[in-house]
């Protein structure tokens, strides 16, 4: 007996910025370019070959695609909408209808077009309304679809820039003023979204599962809360929250430790994170009880790594943590991993490869990995 729930969501993520290619006119494809970071440049091509990559995915067994929409597209300047793009995205949710798969769909993961950056971005006056009124452009691409997310990790959204390869003290350096605007453009359309759409609409968040050490003090504390533990009390009463991590950080003194201190702990090559599967089942935990009992939704947990042996070790040791979980009554509605192919990773560029299935650079051919199969056995017995 297994203790997923009827109705139990099992798929893989992705993010527009990360696997479409092309987005020329978003804030990241901007500083890529300042920044000399690895560009993104054409993804996965995903935003021609979504449906190759939705059936894929269905193929497998799974049966939900979370991907994001890419504003920069859908309002190219400032208060021009293109129709295009918005049908676009509705033919990737009718794509993942056609295959029996529930589309997750976030409306903002991470990247904003240009022009809203230049005008000073999520602080500036006038950039909720902005949001909100993209929301209500959208609105036809969400006819049907289940759940919304409005936004990806706003508590960490202003980190990103800081995030590049083998960053190992995160969180770097939050900008929480970017997090509360963010919580409140999630807030001013949350109701709007809900009553259009009847779909269930949270946001996600990014967690990590924190670790007292003999140093750990109030100041570390105090970071580790304002960072990630107040956002689960502030989901409390949404229709579910997004739960996305993927290892532990131990606390010293002031804030994080920079690597474990355990000097035989086992650290992931590529990306520099503790291998640390049973974050899932604290995580998860951590954001029934602080949110008051919100029902979650695994919106990302996954593994950057060549080798996938090790994806399938980390993760059937992170399923078996959400089946205490389960077992013990939390509400977790669905699981989805990060993420379905391997992607353009922000700052890392394309060294770190979180895919269930390979994409090679030049032909964007999709191969499986064994991964990928064996995620959807465990969902079709799941489900079956
Ligand atoms: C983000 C993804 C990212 C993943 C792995 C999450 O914080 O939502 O966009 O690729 O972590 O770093």
């Amino acid at each position: 007996m297994h203790p997923y729930p009827d109705g139990f969501l099992w798929g893989a993520s992705t993010a527009s910025h990360q696997v479409e290619g092309g987005c020329v006119n978003n804030d990241w494809w901007h500083r890529e370019r300042v920044l000399g970071l690895e560009r993104s440049g054409d993804a996965c091509d995903s935003y021609h070959r979504y449906d190759e990559d939705v059936a894929l995915l269905a193929g497998a067994g799974l049966n939900a695609y979370r991907f994001s929409l890419e504003w920069s597209r859908i309002e190219p300047e400032e208060g021009l909408f293109l129709r295009a793009e918005v049908d676009h995205y509705r033919r990737m949710v009718e794509s993942c209808r056609a295959r029996g798969v529930e589309p997750v769909v976030t409306l903002n993961h991470f990247t904003v077009p240009q022009w809203f950056e230049e005008r000073g971005g999520w602080t500036a006056p006038g950039a909720g309304d902005l949001f909100a009124r993209f929301c209500e452009r959208v609105l036809p691409v969400l006819d049907g679809v289940g759940h919304v997310v409005t936004l990806n990790e706003p508590n960490l959204h202003s980190c990103l820039v800081n995030m590049g390869p083998h960053v190992t003290a995160f969180p770097p350096a939050p900008d929480l003023a970017v997090a509360d605007a963010l919580l409140a453009a999630h807030r001013a359309v949350a109701p709007m979204l809900r009553e259009a759409t009847g779909a269930l609409v949270g946001y996600s968040i990014s967690s990590i599962s924190f670790h007292e050490t003999d140093a750990t003090d109030d100041a570390a504390r105090r970071l580790a809360h304002d960072v990630i533990d107040r956002w689960f009390l502030d989901a409390a009463g949404e229709d579910f929250v997004g739960v996305q991590g993927y290892t532990r950080i131990h606390l010293g003194a002031g804030g994080p430790l920079p690597v474990p201190p355990d000097p035989a702990a086992r650290m992931i090559e590529q990306i520099g994170w503790e291998f640390y599967p049973a974050a899932l089942e604290e995580m998860v935990r951590k954001a029934a009880s602080l949110s008051g009992g919100t029902p979650v939704l695994v919106t990302e947990n996954g593994i950057a790594t060549a080798s996938d042996e090790e994806r399938v070790e980390y993760t059937t040791a992170a399923l078996e943590g959400l089946e205490k979980s389960l077992a013990d009554g939390v509400d977790v509605r669905g699981y989805l991993h990060w993420s379905l192919l391997d992607n353009f990773e922000w700052a890392s560029g394309y060294g770190p490869t979180f895919g269930l299935i390979a994409v090679d650079r030049e032909t964007f051919v999709r191969t499986p990995k064994p991964s990928l199969a064996w995620l959807g056995e465990k969902a079709r017995a799941a489900l079956a």
